[in-house]
């Protein structure tokens, strides 16, 4: 072996539960009042982080309530549309003040459109792109300028789709591919910029995963229930708990030495 090579201090490294740990940590999580958001924020907490949750509901999901009584964790609620800057710069700022620091952020504020590309309008695309990418660019820049400035580092997840590497057979999403597509090739730009900081940057691409989303979609387009388990490998949809180990391990120690990479949670599909 080579002597450029760094030493090693034999295998008795940290241990495993350690590694996984987010005791003390702030989480801030966009659109996790409800959906996978929440999903997300009872995993971090499980694991011991306090979580801000911002998002545009007025009331999350009654489940958010149970986490300070249930897991002794901090957390609060803002009321913040991602699109508007100003506001999504004065939250960030007013976590900081209230939780005393911002060490991880998850993007999974987002919104689905199922339309015809020929029949996508203008106002459709911008929407999308207003929340889905300009509020997840934002998020993250505004949590990346905090973990600067407390020169601890930090790890951000952004919530891409599997729409973003594939085309979503039995739906008409071609706006959404877009900009989940653009989630994806900027992780890889973000996790290049901000490694200097120490902050680690990665996506996760669920497949169907059944949340509100899911359900209007398939209100709007009913035949997805019959289709979609055929295309599905795994035969079908996803449970929001699929994709608890996945946030914890891209946000914690656990994967220190991942960053710039996709986790794609679908049950086979994207491979199939
Ligand atoms: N559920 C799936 O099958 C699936 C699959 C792939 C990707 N995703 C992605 O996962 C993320 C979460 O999806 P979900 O299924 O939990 O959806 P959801 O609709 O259940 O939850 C989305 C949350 O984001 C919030 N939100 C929407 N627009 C917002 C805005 N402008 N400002 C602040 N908050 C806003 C909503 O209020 C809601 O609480 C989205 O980015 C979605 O594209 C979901």
């Amino acid at each position: 072996m080579s002597s450029a090579l760094p030493a090693t201090d034999g295998y008795r490294h940290t241990a495993l539960t350690d590694l996984f740990s987010l005791k003390g940590k702030t989480v801030v999580i966009t659109g996790g009042a409800r959906g996978l958001g929440l999903a997300f924020a009872w995993a971090v907490a499980e694991v011991g982080a306090n979580v801000a949750v911002l998002d545009l509901l007025d009331k999350p999901h009654e489940d958010f309530y149970l986490l300070e009584k249930e897991l002794g964790v901090k957390t609060k609620l803002y009321r913040v549309d991602v699109t508007d800057y100003e506001a999504l710069e004065r939250t960030f700022d007013e976590v900081k003040k209230d939780f005393g620091s911002i060490d991880h952020c998850v993007t999974s504020a987002g919104v689905p459109k199922d339309k015809p590309f020929l029949e996508h309008t203008q106002a459709d695309l911008r929407s999308l792109l207003s929340i889905n990418v300009e509020g997840t660019f934002f998020a993250a820049q505004f949590a990346a300028k905090h973990m600067k400035a407390q020169g601890t580092g930090g790890s951000i997840v952004m919530i891409a789709s599997i729409a973003g590497h594939n085309s979503c057979p039995g739906k008409s999403v071609s706006g959404y591919c877009f900009t989940k597509g653009a989630i994806l090739a900027g992780c890889r730009a973000l996790a290049d910029e901000l490694v200097q900081y120490n902050i680690r940057v990665n996506t996760i691409s669920p497949g169907y995963i059944l949340t509100d989303m899911t359900v209007a979609n398939i209100a709007a387009r009913p035949t997805i229930l019959q289709d979609l388990p055929k295309n599905i490998p795994m035969g079908h949809i996803g449970d929001r708990r699929d994709l608890k180990g996945a946030i914890v391990l891209l946000l914690s120690q656990a994967s220190a030495y991942t960053t710039g990479t996709d986790l794609i949670i679908d049950g086979g599909l994207v491979a199939h």
